[in-house]
């Protein structure tokens, strides 16, 4: 394999490379694809979003409990993104007088700035302790902090986008950061009609379709390449018994591709598909699987009135 500048240049090279050509979703996160994932939460077909607010509006008082601690408690987000769901549990927090901090955790300057701005307009009083970088790198380093508890927020059914074996290393990740007494509060998107599923990631308008398409229009910018996105189509399946959700682009005719970066011609037959993101629909029985894996207990659960999502709350 040739030598590469960068991990992303690395993965799209294999990716490409590889048969069926796959790329992961991680990369749809630029500053574009932040913004197109922020209209993807608006849309009414994406339950996901609301469903999470009304558990967190409902049960916050109950969490508020769970989470309180005689020395106070640290409240840890990975992937925090605009905060609406965390700021109706912050404000219950800090309306109620809790002795607590927040920290969220982000690989984004851009975003933690933004997010530190909201939150001191919207809770002034609130103690934010951004903490910019790696999420396991941060949550090593902040298990060495033994005297406080902690509570790790994990929302948006994020571990969703990780197939079940990567799932299973972010979990035991994460345990590895927690002492005794410490919890995870983890969203996990529920198995539900296969059709509102379809339809949360296959809108009419193509928002999902800009937010898959992001990626080889990274590739474009990034890596100089010359990707016709109007030469694929987005397209999303749904299988019920696994709960796998996942979003393709196919070719809709024979075409090459020039990556001028890494040096890389690749072509695809008309209907080849290049695989991009795994959205991961759960039931108790897989989250215990899951949690029983990475050495977790399953302590509680949340639903919303629909049962669409669950909110769970696990500890060592
Ligand atoms: C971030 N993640 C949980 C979203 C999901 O539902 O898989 C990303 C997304 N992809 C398409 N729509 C939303």
């Amino acid at each position: 394999m040739p030598t590469f500048s960068s991990i992303f240049e690395k993965d799209v090279y294999k990716g490409l490379t590889a048969y069926p050509k796959n790329l992961s979703s991680k990369y749809f996160y630029d500053e574009k694809g932040d913004k197109i994932f922020q209209q993807i939460m608006n849309m009414p077909t994406y339950y996901l979003t609301n469903a999470e607010y009304e558990i967190i509006e409902t049960y916050r008082k109950e969490l508020a409990n769970l989470f309180d601690d005689e020395n106070g408690f640290d409240i840890i987000e990975l992937g925090a993104g605009d905060g609406k769901k965390t700021k109706v549990l912050l404000r219950y927090l800090e309306q109620n007088k809790y002795n607590f901090t927040y920290q969220p955790i982000d690989i984004s300057k851009y975003a933690l700035r933004n997010l530190k701005e909201s939150l001191g307009s919207e809770l002034p009083n609130l103690k934010v302790i951004p903490q910019e970088g790696m999420y396991f790198e941060i949550l090593n380093r902040l298990s060495e902090y033994k005297k406080r508890k902690k509570v790790i927020l994990v929302l948006g059914s994020n571990i969703g986008n990780l197939v079940h074996e990567k799932a299973i290393d972010f979990l035991q990740n994460i345990k590895s950061s927690m002492n005794e007494g410490d919890l995870l509060f983890m969203g996990f998107d529920q198995k539900k009609h296969p059709q509102k599923i379809i339809n949360a990631y296959s809108d009419e308008e193509g928002i999902t379709e800009a937010f898959n398409k992001n990626l080889l229009t990274r590739i474009n910018n990034e890596l100089d390449a010359d990707f016709n996105i109007d030469k694929f189509l987005h397209w999303e399946t749904y299988d019920p018994e696994t709960g796998t959700a996942k979003s393709f682009l196919v070719a809709t005719e024979d075409q090459n591709v020039n990556i001028k970066k890494i040096n890389l011609e690749v072509s695809f037959n008309a209907w080849e598909t290049l695989h991009t993101e795994v959205s991961q629909k759960y039931d108790d029985q897989i989250v215990k699987w899951l949690a029983t894996k990475a050495n977790l207990k399953v302590i509680s659960q949340f639903k919303d009135s629909k049962c669409l999502f669950k909110d769970y709350l696990f500890s060592i």
